[in-house]
């Protein structure tokens, strides 16, 4: 649903984005996740027609992100910028028909439609209120709403969470997840990691204009984890435990995490592990678990981007 080939925008030689190629297929939530300055906002304002590229495409659906498509492309998406501009001499009602007019949405289709946007983004109470007597968290609540005015099928979302507490995090978080049973095709970006991994469906991970990493957060952490981590838990015998893992040649870092577990690195590749648990079991020790430690968002992400950049390439 939405798709970029080859995307290159450059500000000065290292800055900027450099042969995005993303892929967010329909009615999934995709996180666009890097640090700051990696190219997330640029790639949002190609996509959404604000700024113009150097090099390659990018698509929305089959339609082209190119002049003459601008208008089609307005119509199916919402967009809410990483700074939402608002109004702030207006009310919430008044900033959000006023963007209905916009769209040329009639006036008494537009009272309900703002109704229900408001209800879906949980600002119902929020509709007499002005602008700018709006906290950051309301604030990016009625943006939010105001991206769905026109009822786009494709939302791009540039740090919808950006300075949002904790509660207003998970709040958001579940605005969100609730936008995508509507239908919507979802992209945001963050550089805050673990929070993306529980309601997205797919992650792009860049660094420094670069796409290292494109998949579920399961199948990245799987292709760019060198080593497994395994945990190993036994009954009694930790020590011997310890000595017997320790010996082969595919382990490294075996440690005692306490009295029951051992945690280590596996280089073998995920299909040998089980030695591991075979020369365990014929030792006599009793295993009591055995998994592997899945490497979590925060972790894949600081060891892919803390290369120079290409390791994934
Ligand atoms: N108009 C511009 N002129 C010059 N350089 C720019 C311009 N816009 C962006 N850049 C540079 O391009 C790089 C990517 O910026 P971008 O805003 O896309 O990053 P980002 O991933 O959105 O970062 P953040 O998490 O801070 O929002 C940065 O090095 C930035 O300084
Ligand atoms: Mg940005």
């Amino acid at each position: 649903m939405i798709r970029t080939e080859k995307l290159t925008k450059k500000f000065g030689n290292d800055r900027g984005i450099f042969g995005l190629d993303l892929e967010v297929p329909k009615g999934c939530i995709y996180g666009f996740v890097g640090h700051n300055g990696a190219g997330k906002t640029t790639a949002i304002k190609i996509l959404c027609g604000l700024l113009k590229p150097e090099s390659g495409r990018a698509f929305i659906g089959d339609v082209e992100v190119i002049p003459r498509n601008f208008t089609k492309i307005k119509r199916s998406i919402g967009y809410m910028p990483d700074i939402t501009g608002v109004y702030d001499q207006m009310s919430v009602w008044e900033f959000l028909d006023f963007y209905g007019a916009a769209f040329k949405i009639p006036p008494k289709q537009r009272k309900e439609r703002i109704e229900q946007i408001l209800f879906l983004t949980h600002a119902e109470n929020m509709i007499d209120y002005q602008v700018a007597s709006l906290s950051r968290g309301m604030r990016q609540k009625v943006g939010l709403a105001k991206t769905l005015i026109h009822d786009p099928d494709v939302l791009i979302l540039d740090e919808p969470a950006g300075g949002l507490d904790p509660n207003a995090r998970i709040e958001m978080r579940k605005t969100i997840a609730g936008l995508r049973e509507l239908g919507k095709t979802i992209l945001l970006s963050s550089h805050i990691l673990p929070e993306l991994a529980s309601i997205c469906d797919r992650v792009g991970i860049v660094n420094k204009g670069h796409l290292l990493a494109q998949g579920t957060v399961k199948e990245i952490s799987e292709k760019l984890q060198e080593n497994l981590t395994i945990l190993i838990t036994v009954d009694s015998e930790i020590e011997k435990a310890l000595a017997i893992v320790s010996a082969l040649d595919t382990v490294q870092d075996a440690v005692i995490a306490d009295k029951n577990h051992i945690s280590l690195s596996y280089t073998g590749g995920r299909e040998t592990a089980g030695v591991l648990l075979e020369k365990l079991m014929s030792a006599g020790v009793k295993v009591r678990w055995f998994a592997e430690n899945e490497a979590d968002l925060e972790n894949v992400f600081i060891n892919i981007t803390s290369g120079n950049g290409r390791k994934a390439e």
